[in-house]
């Protein structure tokens, strides 16, 4: 009885050496922990009572581990998350934090926190009732930081975080598409509010939010600037837009905010010892997708694959009554909304090996050995 119990014991013990040393020895990304938005959610939306859903046919027509069936990505494939893992070796996608098997060793290899609707600002995305705003986001990370304590003890826990993990970060957008430009909810936030004035309210949040993650031993930092939303199907098709023009105000507004981000990463460069923030340059990733998108084997980068209404496909998100293109390989655009797997495929290549134009101050795959 004895000896059998312990003989258990033994082979428990060396199948969870043998597991972890998998996670833990080889060289390379450990962890993935993936905070953001739709762009990025991969799926906790699902577990929320929420106006934001992407678990709906046809979203995920394309993605092969679920078998074309929806997961509550907002695209028809692999995120820009799912494909940056990928190719950095994961063993598997990031597990939303609220899924249920977000827990124990599935963990070891990285959480999604991201929220479809969510923002640096608390009050972002209100109008679809739930989200997880990235205060919310980070509070969830801080207790699965405690779980990789009890995982790989604390010692190993924190070297594991500094590391071997990645901490990627892609918000902003909706600060200003579910916020600031959203004309009823917001209305008094713009009366009081100038365009500076509120980016300057961003960045001091979102200062406070990256250091609260520094604290939590995070260390290699990948953050997202904003996109060229005023060029989304969405926008264009509200503001009865032809093919090439893009809607002004927001791409300002994104343009405004990413240069004091740009800032505010230098500055956290120089102030958090040991830590690397890299600043994956989006919106020019983006902007070069859709002007030269015939160059880049789109056929078109105005009209939403998957969406109703308008010239451009762009007012009624994605569902099953919706039309959808022939060929989602040739769409920029998925949804009204966000990018299709094709963009998302090109985007990542260039965060992981494209020049400082595109991710600076080093591509990911050197992040990753850095
Ligand atoms: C977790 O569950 C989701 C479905 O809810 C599935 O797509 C995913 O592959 C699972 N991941 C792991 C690591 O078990
Ligand atoms: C954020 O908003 C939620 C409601 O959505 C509220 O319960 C919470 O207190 C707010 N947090 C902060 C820090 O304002
Ligand atoms: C993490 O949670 C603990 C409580 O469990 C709290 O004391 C600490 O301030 C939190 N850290 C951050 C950075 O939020």
């Amino acid at each position: 009885m004895a000896i059998s119990s312990y003989t258990v014991a033994l082979v428990v013990l060396l199948f969870d050496l043998s597991y972890f040393g998998k996670a833990a020895n080889n060289e390379g990304l450990g962890a993935s922990f993936i905070f953001g938005d739709s762009l990025v959610d991969a799926g906790n939306n699902n577990y929320l009572p929420t106006l934001s859903k992407a678990n709906i046919s046809p979203n995920g027509i394309d993605f092969k581990a679920s078998g074309g069936t929806p997961t509550g990505r907002y695209t028809n494939g692999r995120t820009i998350g799912d494909i940056v893992g990928e190719e950095l070796g994961a063993p598997n996608y990031a597990v939303p934090f609220l899924a249920p098997n977000a827990s124990g060793k599935a963990i070891l290899y990285g959480v999604n926190y991201a929220s479809g609707g969510g923002g640096i600002m608390n009050a972002t995305g209100r109008i679809f009732v739930n989200r997880l705003g990235l205060d919310i986001q980070i509070d969830y990370f801080n207790i699965t930081r405690k779980q990789f304590d009890q995982l790989l003890g604390p010692s190993k826990a924190r070297d594991y975080m500094m590391k071997r993990s990645f901490f990627s970060i892609t918000i902003g957008a909706n600060d200003f598409l579910n916020n600031y430009l959203l004309p009823v909810l917001s209305i008094g936030a713009r009366i009081s509010e100038s365009p500076s004035a509120f980016v300057d309210d961003m960045i001091s949040h979102f200062r406070n939010q990256l250091t609260r993650l520094y604290q939590l031993d995070a260390r290699k930092f990948i953050i997202g600037n904003v996109g060229p939303i005023g060029c989304i199907p969405y926008q264009k098709t509200i503001n009865q837009l032809s093919e090439d023009e893009c809607v002004d105000l927001p791409n300002k507004l994104a343009l405004q905010y990413n240069a004091r981000l740009k800032d505010l990463l230098t500055e956290l460069n120089e102030n958090l010892p040991g830590a690397t923030f890299v600043l994956a340059n989006v919106y020019d990733l983006v902007l070069e997708l859709i002007t030269n998108y015939k160059q880049h084997g789109f056929t078109t980068a105005s009209k939403a694959c998957c969406g109703n209404g308008g010239q451009f496909a762009g007012i009624i998100p994605c569902g099953p009554t919706s039309t959808m293109c022939a060929d989602r390989s040739t769409h920029v655009f998925w949804d009204p909304y966000h990018p299709s797997e094709a963009a998302n495929l090109i985007i990542a290549k260039q965060l992981l090996d494209g020049s400082t134009k595109y991710i600076s101050p080093m591509n990911l795959r050197q992040l990753r050995d850095h």
